[in-house]
């Protein structure tokens, strides 16, 4: 009696269908998780009786999103890709999987950089500016294009015009953050340009009151 194990014919289809749902899941996550901690950083311009209340929330939300959702999403789609190469290891043998791997890794250590960070944030401890953080949220952006782009082109990577689109994605993300930045300076000045000119012509209409 053979005790070799097989699995069942539909078993791949099942694997990948839960492996894609996990990798929706995990990016999800991971996209909203540090867009949590640019608002977390960004609380710091509140009024200062807001600033804690509103940190101690975002802090929460970060914990509750990272716990129940992203990590289970990670678990998920890396339990099925293992399921996925134990009915076909064949796909070990490939340059484009090897390639995936490798993102994947970094991808992974994206993961756990952000657990670093949440921790930080909450000891209030963190240094990266929001502007910092907008550039590190558009990191999972790259990865989940290129491990795309290898999972269907497979060994017909195209690697002249997967560069050119990764360069244009990076040129496209860093003028849109630097013209965020702009605009929320300017946005800035002009709040505290309107509410000097409001307490001057407060503190003008109390002198004309007095004078009268
Ligand atoms: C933990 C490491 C991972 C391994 C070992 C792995 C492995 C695999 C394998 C073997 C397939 C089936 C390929 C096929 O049947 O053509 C697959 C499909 C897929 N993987 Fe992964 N994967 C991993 C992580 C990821 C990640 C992080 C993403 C997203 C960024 C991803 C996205 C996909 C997609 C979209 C498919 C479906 C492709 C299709 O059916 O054409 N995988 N993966």
């Amino acid at each position: 009696m053979s005790l070799a194990f097989a699995w069942p014919p539909e078993a791949y289809l099942w694997f990948k269908t839960l492996h894609i749902v996990g990798v929706v899941v995990w990016f999800a996550g991971l996209f909203y998780l540090v867009r949590l901690f640019i608002y977390h950083r960004e609380a710091e311009e509140l009024e200062p009786a807001l600033v804690e209340p509103f940190q101690q929330q975002y802090a929460l939300m970060a914990r509750r999103l990272a716990n129940i959702i992203t990590t289970p999403g990670m678990v998920v789609a890396v339990v099925c890709a293992a399921g996925l190469l134990s009915v076909n290891p064949s796909w070990l043998q490939q340059g484009w999987m090897h390639a995936k791997l490798a993102f994947v890794a970094a991808l992974l250590a994206y993961h756990a950089f952000c657990y670093r960070l949440m921790g930080q944030l909450q000891q209030g401890t963190c240094r990266w500016s929001p502007k910092q953080l907008r550039a590190l949220n558009e990191l999972p952006t790259l990865l989940l294009v290129i491990v795309v782009m290898l999972v269907v082109f497979k060994n017909q990577f195209p690697t002249g015009a997967a560069t050119w689109l990764i360069v244009a994605l990076v040129l496209f993300m860093a003028a849109s953050i630097q013209l965020y930045a702009r605009w929320r300076r300017l946005r800035a000045e002009r709040l505290r340009a309107e509410q000097l000119a409001a307490e001057q012509l407060a503190v003008a209409a109390g002198g004309g009151g007095a004078a009268a």
